[in-house]
């Protein structure tokens, strides 16, 4: 039997968040050179966000490129911003299918002029579609986000002065890159890694984390079944007892 059949629809979460991870390791234990295994890393790409519009859900937003990955080696780097472009021309007629309007978090303007046109002409083109927003946080980082948000504040600050007391957790998350998407309620990280490296700082604060040693080339649509019945299958406290919580 398929984890497929045990999810319950009713509580599918909205938003899934997903560090991809284990693309080297993955090439390494392949004999190949890392950026096949940024290549084929994309095949797991097209196979989840499919899955995941399939079953419904509203916000998938995956962690493709952070801000400390720009200290990879160059090669590296520029092979995976060509990977970006290439793969989001070829994902277009997939997005527009499903239904699915992409978006990007993160310090876009420091990526390279061909990736910020690329984001801009593919973002246009599926922004009426309403299905799934697939997010994609790109030269991201969770503190670099709430920095930005700081300076954001003061600037707005010079011409509708407001008072400390009106900064709300509200007013502060309409100041982040993530404004109007809910916070995920489901974390996942591929490869085994113990560690949040500075994704999504403010949103995760009561998000369930799930991690699986699969590499992420190797993750597929089962896994991502199983990562949402072991979510459902959690008691999400808040802080509360768990009494509380049944009544
Ligand atoms: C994740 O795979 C992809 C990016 C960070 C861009 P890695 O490239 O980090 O793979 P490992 O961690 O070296 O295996
Ligand atoms: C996190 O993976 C970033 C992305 C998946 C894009 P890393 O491979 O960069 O994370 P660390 O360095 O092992 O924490
Ligand atoms: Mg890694």
């Amino acid at each position: 039997m398929s984890f497929k059949d045990k999810i319950v629809n009713e509580k599918l979460p909205q938003h899934i968040a997903i560090i991809m991870d284990g693309n080297g390791r993955w090439a390494k234990k392949n004999g190949k050179e890392r950026y096949e295994g940024h290549y084929q890393g994309v095949e797991t790409v097209h196979k989840i966000v499919e899955a995941s519009a399939e079953l419904g859900v509203k916000f998938l937003t995956l962690y493709a490129f952070s801000t400390e990955n720009w200290h990879r080696p160059k090669e590296e780097v520029d092979a995976l911003m060509h990977l970006f472009v290439e793969t989001i021309e070829q994902e277009l007629p997939t997005l527009n299918k499903n239904g699915i309007r992409l978006r990007a978090i993160g310090d876009i303007a420091s990526m390279p002029q061909q990736n910020i046109d690329n984001l801009n002409e593919t973002m246009a083109k599926t922004e009426h579609n309403n299905k799934m927003d697939l997010v994609l946080a790109l030269s991201y980082s969770g503190r670099w986000e709430i920095m930005d948000a700081v300076k954001k504040i003061l600037k707005d600050q010079q011409t509708n002065p407001i008072s400390a007391g009106e900064i709300t957790e509200e007013l502060f998350s309409s100041y982040l890159n993530t404004a109007g998407i809910p916070d995920p309620e489901l974390l996942i990280r591929t490869s085994g890694e113990l560690r949040i490296s500075n994704y999504l700082l403010w949103q995760i604060a009561y998000t369930e984390l799930y991690i699986t040693p699969k590499l992420w080339p190797e993750f597929d649509k089962e896994d991502l079944y199983e990562a949402i019945v072991d979510f459902q299958n959690r008691e999400r406290r808040f802080g509360m007892t768990s009494d509380q919580i049944k009544r």
